[in-house]
This record gives C-alpha cells, sequence and structure tokens, in this order.
C-alpha cells in the first residue's frame, strides 16, 4: 500500500523536532494521523491502521495486579488496540514526584499481549468531574480553584479559568508524555492519547466564579470571529443560525455576539475548555507528538439544556467553537451510549474532523456499529466501554442484543473484530479511495440502498429465512472493479440494481464465500442454488428489475463473500 507524503511528513517533522527537543526516534516513524485519498487514517509504523478497539473499565488500569486478569480477555475480545486510564492521582501522589510504574507495567502487559495502547489521561476533569486530581490538589481549593454554580455552591470541579489550575495538569501530563516517549518511543506500543474524559460543567450552564464571569463580560477572542467568518457555510447549522440571528457581529461580548441564553453560555464554556485543553495539547506534543483527541458525553433525549449534559463538551453545536479554540487536538469522538449510533456517526465524522469512537456496545448493536462506522464513517477505529467485562457480556440481559453464551471469542463484537482484522488492507485502502460504504438495520429501519460503483447495493434485513426477521442486521460492502464486490454481513441479504446506462438487470456471475490470509482472498464455497436464492416468483423479479437472486448472510456470521455481476435485460 502505497502511503502518500511520507517523506514530505518526515522532513517536516523533523524539522519541527529540530526546534523542539531532541529525540531518537524520528517522528515520521511515530503514529500520526494522515490524510489519504478520500479519508484521514491513523499511520501506525509506517502503515494505515484500524484500531480494533476496546475500553477498560476507569480504574481496571489502576492495578497491574487486575489488569494480569483482564489481558487475556481482551485478547480473546480480538482487540489489537485497549483503551486504559492513567488518572493524575495515581502517577503525582506528591505535587513534583512522579511515579510511573503504572504505566510501565500497561506497557509491559500490552507488549506481552501484542496490543496497542490508547492512554486516556484523566487530568482536570472526568465526566465533568475533578476526581481524578491528586489529593494535595483538591484539598487546596485557595491555589486551586474550583467553578462555581448558580446557586453559589461550588463543586469538586477545577475552574477552567484558573492559571494554576492549568500550569499544574500541564506540568503533571508532560511528565507523562516525556515518560512515553523515553520508554515508548522505540517500541510504539501507545498509537493515541485522549486528554481529559468528557469535559464540561454539569449542574450549570456556565460558571459562575468571579473569574468566569468577568471572562464571560469580556469581548469575544477574535480568533473565534475569525473562524465564524471563515467558515460561515460550514459551520454547525445550530451555531450558523444562533450566530446569524443575533446579526453575524464581528465583535462585541458573547451575548451581544450569540444572544441571551443557555446556548450562549455552552459557547462560552467550549471555548474556555477548548483553551484550556489545547495549552495542555501543545506542551504534551513538544514531548511527544502523539494524535490527542478528546471525548464527549453526548446529549441524551430527555435534557433539558446546558448542564443537564457537560456544559462545555464538543457536542455538535460547539464542535466548530473546538476546531476554533484548540486546533492543535486532531480531533473530537463522540461516545455513543446512545442506541441511535448511526445519526451520531454521521455528526461527527466531518471534513475536518475524523470519526473514533472510544467508547459504545459491546453487544450486537456494538458488533453493527463498528461496521457501520468503519464503512461507512471511514472511522480510525471503534471500542466498546468495559472490555475487561466481555466475559459477562454473553449473561442473558432483559433488552441485551447478546446471546447468552460466556465464551468471549463468540461474542458478536468478536466475531465482528475477526473478520474486520481479516479485511483490514482491503478496508484501509477503500477508506483511502472512497469505494466502502456500509448499512445499519432494524426493525425501524429495515432496508438500505447504497450507491456504490456502477450498482446501487440494496441492503435488507435478511428474509429469506423461517425465523422472524431478525432484530438487526449490518454490512460492509467494498467495490473493487466495475462488476465486482467484497460483501461482509450479519442477518442481510443484498441485491443489485445497475447504475449506469445499459441492461436494467444484474445477475450473478459467480459467488464466492471465503476469507482473507495475509491480504489474500481465499475462495472457499462457491454460492448457488439455496445460498442465493431470494424468490422463485420469476415474473415478479424481472418486473422490478432484479434476478431474484442475490448474496445471503445469516445469524452465524458476519460472513464475507465476494461477487462478480454481469447485466442482462
Ligand atoms: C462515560 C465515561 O466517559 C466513562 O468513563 C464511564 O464513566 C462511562 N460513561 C460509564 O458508562
Amino acid at each position: 500500500m502505497k502511503i502518500l507524503n511520507l517523506s514530505f511528513h518526515a522532513v517536516l517533522c523533523s524539522l519541527a523536532l529540530a526546534a523542539g527537543r531532541a529525540q531518537t526516534t524520528p517522528v515520521a516513524t511515530l503514529p500520526h494521523l494522515e490524510k489519504r485519498g478520500a479519508s484521514t487514517q491513523l499511520i501506525v509504523d509506517g502503515k494505515p491502521y484500524l484500531a480494533l478497539a476496546g475500553e477498560t473499565d476507569n480504574t481496571a488500569s489502576s492495578s497491574l495486579e487486575y489488569m494480569d486478569t483482564a489481558w487475556p480477555k481482551l485478547v480473546k475480545m480480538n482487540l489489537n488496540t485497549v483503551l486504559v486510564g492513567i488518572g493524575w492521582d495515581w502517577v503525582e501522589p506528591e505535587e513534583g514526584r512522579y511515579d510511573f510504574i503504572l504505566v510501565d507495567g500497561l506497557l509491559a502487559g500490552a507488549r506481552k499481549s501484542n496490543l496497542h495502547l490508547i492512554f486516556l489521561w484523566f487530568g482536570s476533569w472526568k465526566n465533568g468531574l475533578s476526581s481524578f486530581v491528586p489529593d494535595w490538589v483538591k484539598a487546596d481549593q485557595q491555589r486551586f480553584p474550583r467553578a462555581l454554580l448558580k446557586n453559589g455552591k461550588s463543586v469538586e470541579v477545577l475552574t477552567t479559568l484558573s492559571e494554576a489550575n492549568l500550569q499544574a495538569d500541564t506540568r503533571a501530563y508532560t511528565a507523562f508524555m516525556r515518560h512515553l516517549r523515553e520508554m515508548d518511543s522505540g517500541q510504539r506500543t501507545v498509537v493515541m492519547i485522549q486528554l481529559q474524559n468528557e469535559v464540561g460543567l454539569i449542574g450549570d450552564s456556565r460558571d459562575r466564579s468571579a473569574a468566569a464571569e468577568a471572562a464571560f463580560a469580556r469581548p469575544v477572542p477574535p480568533e473565534l470571529l475569525d473562524y465564524l467568518q471563515k467558515n460561515r457555510v460550514t459551520l454547525w447549522p445550530d451555531l450558523r443560525t444562533l450566530w446569524e440571528a443575533a446579526g453575524a457581529k464581528t465583535a462585541g461580548t458573547w451575548q451581544e455576539v450569540f444572544g441571551a441564553s443557555p446556548a450562549t453560555d455552552e459557547i462560552f464554556m467550549a471555548w474556555s475548555y477548548a483553551r484550556y485543553l489545547e495549552h495542555m495539547t501543545k506542551a504534551g506534543k513538544a514531548e511527544y507528538p502523539l494524535p490527542v483527541f478528546t471525548n464527549t458525553w453526548l446529549v441524551q433525549p430527555q435534557d433539558q439544556g446546558p448542564g443537564d449534559y457537560p456544559s462545555g463538551c464538543p457536542e455538535p453545536l460547539t464542535i466548530d467553537i473546538w476546531k476554533a479554540g484548540a486546533p492543535t487536538i486532531d480531533f473530537n469522538a463522540p461516545d455513543v451510549h446512545l442506541r441511535n449510533f448511526s445519526d451520531w456517526a454521521g455528526r461527527f465524522h466531518r471534513p475536518n474532523n475524523p470519526l473514533f469512537v472510544p467508547e459504545s456496545y459491546g453487544d450486537a448493536g456494538g458488533a453493527a456499529n463498528a461496521f457501520f462506522g468503519i464503512g461507512q464513517h471511514a472511522a480510525i477505529g471503534y471500542s466498546p466501554f468495559g472490555v475487561n467485562n466481555a466475559d459477562r457480556w454473553g449473561e442473558h440481559r432483559p433488552g441485551s442484543n447478546s446471546p447468552a453464551s460466556t465464551e468471549i471469542e463468540n461474542l458478536p463484537l468478536a466475531r465482528a473484530y475477526a473478520l474486520l482484522a481479516q479485511m483490514t488492507p482491503l478496508i484501509l485502502e477503500a477508506q483511502a479511495k472512497g469505494t466502502i460504504a456500509a448499512a445499519w438495520l432494524n426493525t425501524q429501519f429495515p432496508k438500505q440502498d447504497i450507491p456504490l460503483g456502477n450498482y446501487v447495493v440494496n441492503v435488507d434485513l435478511q428474509r429469506n429465512r423461517r425465523n422472524p426477521v431478525p432484530a438487526l442486521g449490518y454490512a460492509i460492502v467494498i467495490s473493487v472493479g466495475p462488476d465486482e464486490y467484497f460483501v461482509a454481513g450479519h442477518d442481510v441479504q443484498v441485491t443489485f440494481t445497475p447504475n449506469t446506462p445499459g441492461p436494467e438487470i444484474a445477475g450473478l456471475a459467480r459467488v464466492e464465500a471465503g476469507r482473507f490470509v495475509k491480504g489474500q482472498w481465499i475462495p472457499g464455497r462457491r454460492m448457488n442454488g439455496d445460498d442465493v436464492v431470494l424468490e422463485y416468483d420469476q415474473a415478479g423479479a424481472a418486473a422490478k428489475n432484479q434476478s431474484g437472486s442475490g448474496l445471503i448472510f445469516g445469524a452465524d456470521g458476519p460472513t464475507v463473500q465476494h461477487v462478480k455481476l454481469y447485466r442482462y435485460r
């Protein structure tokens, strides 16, 4: 696979480093993001990388002894990447005394299991709260001031508007990044960093501390106003509407520019968090320039306004504010703990924001999400939350999509990851070429028509079986020639409709089931007869310009098939 612009990237990075700190490993070989054709991909060891990931519980990584029990489960889930937390209080127990024994143990454990890591820096904020800051920070409220709520109460939340808070977290974070450079730039186990976790103020739409009130009364910074003007056409529509409804002003206070509403408070908070994290990101990258992202708590249907969800988090309304305020952060990622995954994936996959999903479901719905994110939105990767508990995911829970099985390797997501791992070279190439798409189906959305290559690929929930129509189906479709596709799917049936001039009906010339080994397609069974016939009503099918045959993917998947089509009338 050709890696575009690598040498240019290498030169740029070497120059950047020469201006910065000494480093033994050339930066071009470090994990980085790269625009490759239609998508932005994570490059690890010089090659595009697809993160088939999982995130552990918040504190699993605070005990190496516990992690010894978890690593084998993570391997059985077919992960190649694990997201693990590092609490500020775990590594700086006394001010200025750092202890990275946990970090080293996690690196060793991951390497032994042949896994990559993404560290989550639980610093000033974890789910909006400042619970992972060291006790010497917690106990000194004078020096490390907190946010104040409308009711006059302070909460266990550091204010964004304190230089002492910012400097203390930055010192610890840069020490951590320096340590990673020293310990890992040779082996490159760590591929990205998540900075903080789900930031934003809970309990009020904005911080009411004296510093925050003063900042809120000041003019909106010119950098943000410039961004709004330069990106007016592509701004998130709700943000643009707010700004334009207030007169699209190019100067003024927050309320003058965006109007007086809780949304303006949220925009102000977003700017404030973004500037704090931008400072930290820059300082961390000066030590060790790994890709950095933030994760976002999504607005829930029952939320009345900012403060019910963390005000200032990079949600769709404020993602442009984050882009303007924190340009060094590589992307903002959604934690999708809601079932309408396809909507959220689309909202976060934007021209200036590649999709990566650090938290979501691990059940059968998670398998569908992984397929959809990676196939339809060129995701860098997918990661269910609480993957260290995968051995319990098979237990039957009411409402769960998981089968009652305790075999980790048979869980829907483990099977989906196994197939995605086989198909990774093809998927990454297709993401760059823009020749990949995906379907995410349920009983509400049982059908999707995907224009791809010379055909519209019609994906339906599988109907060709005696059981009731399945609750869930998913597929990835990759166009590999004018009349040729690879389709990987679960509980779906797939037909093709010509999308270019010529004969109207697509017939199956040849269909193979099979597998990929080291990137090579190894055909297995030739699929025909009952494997492909969807209906024998030939007159009815022909009247719809259909052959009556298609690809059928059962409930035992996901599996992959290779199809060559021909056309007739
Ligand atoms: C979202 C947070 O980001 C995670 O750290 C964890 O607390 C989960 N919620 C719990 O569901």
